[in-house]
């Protein structure tokens, strides 16, 4: 994670960003801490990246890289204005000592890319349409040694795969159909025929913007009507208020890289 110490909203690049609205960075810092409280309460580790001044966004680290068992494939953003960020994520994993894999394609990390470990002997989802380049997804695909599947985005408001669809297991996901084209509806109905379907006033409440442990999903306290879907499926919906960083265009998901070594 990577706090918003630094964070505005100072350009437009999603439907959400509104370079009119004001933005009150120290709620934002405040919420954001929530957030890292939850999950340190819930007995993961969160490791912190420095925030950089002008790099407003750098807030939503999962945009940074895509690591899977311990490979990292990293990110090559379709912004100018966020390109700076990849460098500081790249410094962070070799620190830690992990086998890195510059990108050549256009790809914003986990937030066009979710795993399912356990689904079909561990799958990659990959969205498409907006920010991640299709030529991307084959590069994961090499990189990591797991099947990616490539899913197209269609709505703008739904610009990166993670504000459209979460893995909530290791088997199984949760999404919003209408994000996605006809055809990936189908791929989706075929591959995870049990799945969490969120409407548009769950996706438009941020709640596919979530992270799960498999048992706890921590998602955005806007999202009460997703939240009750989840707890009638048997998870444990965690809500965390994070409504300064909406107006950037990101939620929980966005402000997490999840390390899988
Ligand atoms: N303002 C950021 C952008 O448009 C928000 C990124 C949200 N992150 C995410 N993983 N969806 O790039």
């Amino acid at each position: 994670m990577c706090s918003p110490e630094h964070f505005a909203v100072e350009y437009a690049i999603n439907p959400w960003m509104d370079v009119t609205t004001p933005v009150d960075r120290d709620l934002a810092v405040k919420q954001w801490d929530r957030l890292r409280e939850t999950l340190v309460g819930l007995g993961h580790d969160v490791h912190l990246l420095t925030p950089e001044p002008g790099l407003p966004d750098m807030v939503y680290a999962a945009n940074g890289a895509f690591m899977v068992d311990g490979s990292v494939y990293g990110a090559r953003f379709k912004h100018e204005q966020r390109a700076a960020e990849a460098a500081a994520h790249h410094a962070f994993y070799e620190a830690q000592g992990w086998r890195f894999i510059a990108p050549s394609e256009t790809n914003e990390g986990e937030g066009d890319f979710a795993y399912v470990p356990e689904a079909h002997g561990g799958l990659i989802l990959a969205g498409h349409g907006f920010r991640t380049e299709v030529p991307a997804h084959a590069e994961a695909q090499e990189a990591l040694g797991r099947p990616v599947v490539s899913l197209r985005l269609i709505d703008p408001r739904f610009y990166h795969l993670d504000v459209a669809l979460a893995a909530i297991d290791d088997s199984n996901v949760v999404y919003f159909p209408g994000a996605f084209s006809a055809a990936s509806q189908r791929v989706l109905t075929q591959l995870f025929p049990d799945a969490v379907l969120a409407d548009d006033e769950d996706a438009m409440a941020f709640g596919l913007n979530l992270v799960s442990d498999g048992a706890n999903v921590v998602l955005n306290s806007e999202a009460t009507r997703l939240a009750g879907k989840l707890k009638a499926a048997g998870y444990h919906p965690v809500p965390v208020e994070l409504g300064e960083l909406k107006k950037g265009g990101g939620s929980v998901k966005c402000c997490i890289a999840e390390l899988r070594h």
